[in-house]
């Protein structure tokens, strides 16, 4: 793994029905008691889902997705960033992390927080596009997303969370290594214009560590399948009510 650092030291902090829960080593967020994220600072392998992103990055970054402000806090950090914009739908999630920016003193003059639904911003322009505002969508509806969201905006560089889960599953699917030449069948499976031409070779070693760590964790990667299967059965036959 990469070990990516997270800036911040994070306080336990709830505000309204969001929490941030600071437990020995595990840090989660919750909304209504429903998670938002986790970070293990054992491993901190959640961190390495930002590679792509963090070695990539350059100009004006739109992100989606406050969370605990990771990826945010390691962008305004990269000295080929310019500006990091954010949007987060909830108001409780902007004021947990400016708690927590507050106890750590952390400079934040290069990120605007906009406090709106991602999925509804268009006409920004803009060099890079991150999202990271999905969590238990179905994949087939995070594509829709994240092609709608593309369509009404224009930027060179698109990547998604978790398109690394989304492609290691099409790889184990269809028995396809992790390469390339499969991550161009993917995209043009789903039509991702905007996902990069090609990844390099510590890119590829970061997604299969991934998926190596996603089939260590759990059962996951198959529940995702057998949700996905079934999703692509509904499309097609619709549901029962
Ligand atoms: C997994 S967290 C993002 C983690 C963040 N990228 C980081 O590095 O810490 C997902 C966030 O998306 C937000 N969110 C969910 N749906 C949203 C939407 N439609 N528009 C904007 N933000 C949304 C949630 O409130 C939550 O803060």
């Amino acid at each position: 793994m990469n070990n990516i650092e997270p800036p911040l030291k994070y306080y336990s902090h709830s505000v309204g029905n969001t929490e941030l829960i600071v437990d020995n080593n595990n840090i989660s967020l919750y909304e209504n008691g429903q998670s938002w994220m986790g970070l293990d600072l054992n491993t901190k392998w959640q961190a390495n889902e930002f590679v792509f992103e963090l070695s990539e990055a350059t100009g004006v970054c739109v992100t989606t997705g406050l969370g605990l402000g990771v990826i945010q806090t390691l962008l305004v950090q990269n000295a080929n960033v310019t500006k990091v914009i954010v949007f987060e739908k909830n108001k409780s999630v902007i004021d947990i992390f400016l708690y927590n920016i507050e106890k750590n003193n952390f400079d934040i003059s290069k990120l605007e927080i906009i406090n709106v639904d991602a999925d509804n911003i268009q006409d920004i322009v803009c060099d890079c596009m991150f999202l990271d505002h999905f969590e238990h969508e179905p994949e087939h509806e995070i594509i829709d997303r994240v092609k709608k969201i593309s369509k009404n905006n224009t930027f060179n560089l698109l990547w998604y969370w978790p398109c690394i889960r989304h492609f290691s599953v099409f790889c184990s699917t269809n028995r396809l290594e992790i390469s390339n030449k499969s991550f161009d069948i993917w995209k043009t499976v789903n039509g991702f214009e905007k996902l990069p031409k090609e990844l390099n070779s510590l890119q590829l070693n970061n997604i299969m560590n991934l998926r190596n760590e996603y089939y260590s964790r759990s059962q996951n990667i198959l529940d995702f399948q057998i949700q996905n299967q079934k999703n692509k059965l509904l499309s097609l036959f619709g549901s029962k009510k």
